[in-house]
């Protein structure tokens, strides 16, 4: 599958977007305090690095098979670290703070993808980048349900 000059910069620019969350994810997983939110910033950077690979091997001529996950924010349940009396409001509106900017990012680099679906001729490469839109929409989910847990909103 060659790619067109037009198609070949989109990937680019989206592996520079993957690449900033993964840079992203690695400096939360350090800012965060709780360590749940670590380990989930932690998780999070893996899957940018998969996105990342995934777009690398389009480059070169393959198209990998996408999983479809559409379930990974359904099946995230943290559990509360920030209850009601007992926590450091300070660590809190940290956690809260890199919590928000993830979700924002999140919400930019999918709508991105759903825009750049429509400049590919190949229907491979067009399902690769619905599947991880839907993934970086299950991102921002999982960071929901861990503000909704630890009475963020
Ligand atoms: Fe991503
Ligand atoms: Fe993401």
């Amino acid at each position: 599958m060659i790619l067109t000059e037009k198609e070949t910069s989109v990937i680019n620019d989206l592996m520079t977007q993957e690449k900033t969350c993964i840079e992203k994810y690695g400096k939360y997983s350090t800012y965060a305090k709780d360590t749940e939110l670590k380990n989930l910033f932690s998780t999070l950077q893996e899957r940018e690095q998969q996105h990342y690979n995934s777009l690398n091997q389009v480059l070169t001529g393959t198209v990998p098979s996408c999983d479809v996950n559409d379930s990974a924010g359904k099946n995230y349940n943290p559990t509360a670290t920030y209850t009601i009396g007992k926590s450091n409001l300070e660590d809190k509106d940290n956690d809260c703070f890199l919590c928000t900017d993830a979700i924002t990012t999140e919400k930019l680099v999918s709508s991105e993808y759903n825009s750049d679906v429509f400049a590919f001729r190949d229907t491979n490469i067009r399902k690769l980048l619905a599947d991880i839109q839907v993934e970086e929409q299950n991102h921002a989910e999982m960071i929901y349900k861990y503000k909704t847990t630890n009475s963020m909103t």
